[in-house]
């Protein structure tokens, strides 16, 4: 399962393995930011609090649009993130502004 806290609002769903957070935000009408969907304008920028072993590895768009330390911090972009495997996933949308 994977909890996604929006804006306003969090939801529980099924961690739907090829996914990515930001399809699972809206498929599940959590208000979470986005833009380009490209992994450029960083509004679906995250936090990963839990479960980070089931989600993707970052990508280059996540490596170039993030810096070490929000890696570090299991900051990713939302648009970019898959989910590899079910399991107990916790993400934060939180984008810079
Ligand atoms: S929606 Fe633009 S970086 Fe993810």
């Amino acid at each position: 399962m994977i909890e996604l806290i929006g804006r306003s609002r969090k939801k529980t769903v099924e961690a739907e393995v090829g996914k990515t957070i930001l399809e699972l935000a809206l498929q599940a009408d959590v208000d979470w930011g986005f833009n380009c969907k490209r992994g450029t304008c960083s509004r679906c920028r995250c936090q990963v609090l839990e479960g980070i072993e089931y989600l993707s590895e970052p990508n280059k768009a996540e490596l170039l649009g993030l810096d070490d330390e929000e890696l570090e911090e299991g900051f990713r972009l939302g648009c970019q993130t898959k989910v590899n495997s079910d399991g107990a996933i916790t993400v934060q949308n939180k984008p810079y502004f």
